[in-house]
């Protein structure tokens, strides 16, 4: 069998990737798309009936989305002629994205497609802000797998986007704001990126602009983390995504897969059900299933918010290497209790516990009295989960009977509901912890969120219960049921059958 275009940049790939220096490998973000991942990108957009593409790679690495673009215009396009703009910054891959140019080049040529592929030396965010030689605007079409790196906000780069009204706490958010930006109207964003820009504060000014500027056809979500990227070492979970600049907000394509090489199952869904225009936060829902729109439809149909249970979270306030003097491995007489992520067990704060983190608190200073919250029952949902747990949201209920009604510290590493700086009684506290520990709510946490991260405003951002409602469930019982008996207890209570 003769190897497709794709394949022999595979191979590319491989030598290219082999070749690099781990360390300097992980500091540039030099995670190079496999060829299945890189035909599935490469199958997102719609391909435009026109004599000339033009498309803009940036950050092409050993361009394998350059392959990919060009195989799959060559086998099913109508155009006579493809013009990619391959731009890559490190002027040690250049050999290997030349190597793939030819390749590409000579591809069209055995199939009667005039290829052509500049490779382009240089930093991207410099070229298209102006900074540098520029790139050229108006591309019909922007595939990319971007660098990923935080950007402080003295960052060059985060000032460069600010000048056109883009804000980029990340490279592969300024990358996406270039690529935007690189379009003409009517051109396709094809990305495959960290799903973190979905939901959150920290993309949150991003997000509203890029869905101002574009609307999404297409988005694929894989559902297991480490598959795609599965010999670089990536971990991050990913989505591919096409966009249309100036786009008609119709209907979207939702699909999912295992990895990339497993079936994909899709569904398309209404524009109000990716962002929910009652949504001031405008989180990017991805309801891959069935059971996952229901949750939607559940969460929706819930009547209140944190503020009308006039309930808080916020996290908690023992940051432990800034309190050192503070801490004590084993409690003593006058210490106070000390709770972390590690304490929480089936729904129960089990303190104190032998998990090689301090389990005390003292009093060195008054002002450490900050740091406290009075005896009382409070709802603790951990802010980072592990990989090995089956929720998202772990929540369990401190009980102040634990320490004989003493306040008590919590750890930076946990979310903490309160009720203004005081606890809640046992009942509410119970009845919030079986909700926040549903089923049904991990689901609809797991459409807007890709992180094992919980945020407090993630929790906020939810809808709850009435009252009511969280107190009969927190009545029936004083202890977290088996998941199918709490998800019962929640599905009675919701009065909408969550189907499995
Ligand atoms: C995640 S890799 C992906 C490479 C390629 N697109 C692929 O899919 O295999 C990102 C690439 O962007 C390059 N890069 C990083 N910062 C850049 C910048 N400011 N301008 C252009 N390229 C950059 C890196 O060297 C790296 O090759």
């Amino acid at each position: 069998m003769i190897d497709g275009l794709l394949s022999l940049a595979e191979r590319v790939r491989v030598e290219t990737t082999n070749s690099l220096d781990a360390a300097a490998q992980s500091a540039q973000g030099q995670y190079f798309t496999p060829e299945r991942a890189a035909a599935l990108i490469a199958s997102f957009p719609a391909l435009p009936r026109q004599s000339l593409l033009r498309v803009l790679d940036p950050g092409a690495g050993s361009g394998m989305l350059t392959a990919a673009i060009v195989e799959r215009v060559c086998a099913e396009s109508s155009a006579a002629a493809i013009e990619v703009t391959s731009v890559e910054s490190d002027p040690s891959l250049l050999p290997a994205l030349r190597e793939t140019a030819q390749l590409c080049e000579q591809w069209g040529r055995d199939h009667g497609v005039s290829v052509t592929v500049r490779v382009t030396p240089g930093d991207l965010v410099l070229m298209q802000t102006g900074l540098g030689a520029e790139l050229g605007f108006d591309y019909d079409l922007v595939i990319m797998n971007p660098p990923y790196k935080k950007l402080g906000s003295a960052s060059w780069q985060r000032k460069a986007l600010e000048a056109s009204a883009w804000e980029a706490t990340n490279l592969y958010s300024a990358f996406l704001a270039v690529g935007v930006d690189s379009l003409r109207p009517g051109g396709q964003l094809v990305a495959i990126t960290p799903r973190s820009f979905a939901n959150g504060p920290y993309f949150g000014q991003f997000r509203r602009r890029l869905l101002a500027e574009v609307a999404f056809d297409r988005l694929h979500t894989f559902e297991s983390r480490s598959t795609v990227f599965a010999d670089t070492g990536v971990l991050q979970e990913n989505v591919v995504f096409s966009a249309t600049r100036g786009g008609h907000r119709g209907s979207v394509v939702i699909t999912s897969s295992r990895g990339h090489t497993d079936e994909v199952v899709a569904r398309t869904v209404g524009y109000d059900e990716l962002v929910s225009p009652a949504d001031p936060q405008r989180f990017i829902r991805i309801t891959a299933d069935k059971a996952s729109e229901e949750a939607v439809r559940v969460l929706e149909a819930m009547p209140a918010s944190l503020a009308a249970l006039d309930l808080k979270v916020s996290t908690g306030k023992v940051v432990d290497f800034r309190a050192r003097q503070n801490l004590h491995d084993v409690p003593q007489p006058g210490h106070l209790p000390l709770v972390y992520p590690g304490n929480l067990r089936q729904g129960e704060v089990h303190w104190p516990r032998r998990i090689g983190k301090a389990q005390a608190f003292s009093l060195v200073e008054e002002s450490d009295r900050k740091a406290l919250l009075p005896s009382g029952y409070y709802v603790l949902v951990k802010r980072f989960s592990a990989k090995e747990e089956r929720r998202r949201i772990v929540a369990a209920v401190w009980d102040p009977s634990r320490c004989d009604g003493k306040p008590v510290a919590f750890e930076n590493h946990l979310n903490v509901f309160h009720k203004n700086g005081m606890g809640l009684d046992r009942e509410l506290a119970w009845g919030l912890c079986l909700w926040l520990n549903s089923t049904v709510v991990d689901r609809y946490f797991r459409t807007f969120s890709g992180h094992t991260q919980v945020n407090a405003t993630d929790l906020r951002s939810l809808n709850y219960p009435d009252e009511p409602a969280l107190r009969r469930l927190g009545r029936s019982t004083g202890r977290l049921p088996e998941q199918d008996d709490l998800d019962q207890l929640v599905e009675e209570m919701t009065q909408v059958p969550v189907t499995a």
